[in-house]
């Protein structure tokens, strides 16, 4: 399924008319304490937009926020096909899950809870198995159906939740830190899995992440969280020569960018 191509042309930043999620002047305080201000973001589909920012920035309350798990002020939009305005579904992967490691709840128990009103106890059909078995197929995790959510491992169990947060396709999937508990096979997986997912649902997905090269590689978009707002947002090689940016993470790309730049030119004289 395709999410609709938007024509709302009063969307100053999209470049090519695409359907877009705007985030305007969004604000969290918790215990009193302001911890995000005048936070503006628009996603488009088929963006990989990347959230980086130190420690504490306020990256996983951006995205709690978006969420609607804990309130904020400012508002949220999804603009659609018809140039209408409704409120975009969502898919999360959250950074932490804290589960009982002794439950009998199996990967299988989970879905059908999630998509049914079936008790535990119940012989599932075999159509809800196929859906099941389908769903974790996009994450290469339908060996997986069967298992004990407590006897998961960190990157199986961040496996079965992106294929949950992808039942069914969102229009925004809200990713934080996915990849924390993967490992270098796991990771390239996820992320091709993630870029084909991208181009073919035109998913928008907003992906927190500390992983600077993988976000160089995968993301289309890049928004720096710090000072409890965005401080810069754009292409990676935008943000990534972003003076705060360099000053945070101590970066220096330059190198990075003007070899990508070059290389560009030399695959241009080999067409
Ligand atoms: N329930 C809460 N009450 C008060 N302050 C909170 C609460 N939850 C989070 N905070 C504070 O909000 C700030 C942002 O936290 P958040 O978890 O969003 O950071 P983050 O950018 O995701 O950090 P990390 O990279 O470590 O995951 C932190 O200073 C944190 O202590
Ligand atoms: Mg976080």
């Amino acid at each position: 399924m395709k999410h609709p191509i938007c024509v709302n042309s009063d969307c100053k930043i999209c470049e090519s008319s695409l359907c877009c999620t705007k985030i305007n002047n969004f604000g969290v305080k918790r215990s009193g304490i302001e911890i995000l201000k005048n936070v503006n973001l628009h996603i488009h589909c088929g963006d990989l937009t990347a959230v980086i920012g130190p420690n504490g920035a306020g990256k996983s309350t951006l995205l709690k926020a978006i969420l609607g798990e804990i309130s904020h002020t400012g508002e949220l939009q999804f603009l659609d096909a018809n140039n209408g305005t409704t409120k975009p579904s969502m898919g999360y992967v959250p950074q932490k899950l804290d589960l009982d490691s002794t439950s009998p709840t199996s990967v299988l128990d989970l879905f059908a809870a999630a998509h049914t009103n079936l008790p535990i106890w119940f012989t599932y059909p075999k159509k809800i198995r196929e859906r099941v078995r389908e769903s974790l197929a996009l994450t290469h995790g339908e060996h997986l159906i069967n298992k004990r959510l407590g006897e998961l491992s960190g990157g199986e169990l961040q496996r079965v939740l992106l294929a949950l947060a992808l039942d069914p396709v969102p229009h925004l999937l809200l990713l934080d830190e996915p990849v924390s508990g993967i490992d270098q096979k796991g990771l390239e997986l996820f992320y091709q899995t993630v870029s084909t997912l991208r181009k073919n649902y035109d998913l928008s997905i907003i992906l927190v992440s500390h992983d600077l090269n993988l976000v160089a590689e995968y993301a289309n978009r890049v928004a720096f969280v710090n000072n409890r707002t965005i401080e810069c947002c754009g292409t990676p090689q935008e943000v990534f020569t972003n003076e705060k940016v360099i000053q945070t993470f101590g970066l220096d790309w330059s190198n990075r960018f003007q070899r990508v730049e070059k290389d560009w030119v030399a695959n241009a004289l080999l067409v």
